[in-house]
């Protein structure tokens, strides 16, 4: 479920938060936090008051939780999910899975991007209740018990990916999304398969950079 944005300009251009790192040695462990977890970048803020986290005590009209089971990063999750509840709601406020991000909360950005079923999907745009059994992989998920991490993650640090980060946790799932059923993709159809994620920084080259060193070392 992608988007039908397509947006790959000046693709050398670095981010505004560039000037912030003095050293390489420094954003590197920077871009290590947030590719690992997304844990480094907080989400833009983000009117909650219909997901039960509102100040008032009583439930807006239809607002009825539901207990589910969701099958995320492998584990069998049970939470009260709304009817009108999107995925990545139900991930960041009540699983506590913020490394997905929300950018536009409207299927335009991709910063939401898990991988459900081996498909990348936007889950701002994605109802909770709609995902059923079907397994859910957020930028959590990727990294394996002994702490290594998804082949695409150590690409975005040894390329020096990410700007400020705040998408990076979407790039990385379409990647991964792309390198499961294409092991040795051409740049053109990286650049398609991340397509759907913009990046205010202006990264791109970077993440094509990074995808096509990750699947040259798979
Ligand atoms: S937050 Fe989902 S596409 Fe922007
Ligand atoms: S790295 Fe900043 S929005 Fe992409």
């Amino acid at each position: 479920m992608k988007g039908p944005v397509t947006f790959y300009p000046g693709e050398s251009a670095r981010g505004p938060g560039a000037s912030f790192f003095k050293s390489r040695a420094s954003r590197r462990a920077f871009i290590k936090g947030v590719i690992a977890s997304g844990a480094v970048v907080g989400s833009s803020t983000f009117l909650f008051g219909s997901l039960g986290g509102c100040s008032s005590d009583r439930p807006a009209v239809g607002s009825i939780e539901r207990l589910i089971s969701l099958n995320v990063n492998g584990q069998v999750r049970r939470v009260d999910v709304l009817p009108n509840e999107t995925l990545a709601m139900t991930l960041r406020y009540k699983l506590g899975l913020t490394g997905t991000k929300l950018g536009c909360d409207r299927g335009e950005c991709g910063a939401c991007t898990v991988i459900i079923d081996g498909v990348s999907t936007y889950s701002c745009s994605t109802l909770t209740h709609m995902v059923g059994d079907r397994q859910v992989r957020t930028i959590e998920g990727l990294e394996r018990p002994n702490g290594e991490l998804h082949p695409v993650q150590q690409a975005m640090i040894d390329e020096l990916g990410p700007q400020c980060g705040f998408c990076t946790p979407g790039q990385i799932m379409a990647a991964v999304a792309l390198l499961e059923v294409n092991a040795n993709p051409t740049r053109d159809e990286v650049r398609h398969a991340l397509s759907g994620n913009l990046c205010r920084c202006g990264a791109y080259d970077h993440y094509l950079n990074s995808v096509m060193r990750a699947a040259q070392g798979a």
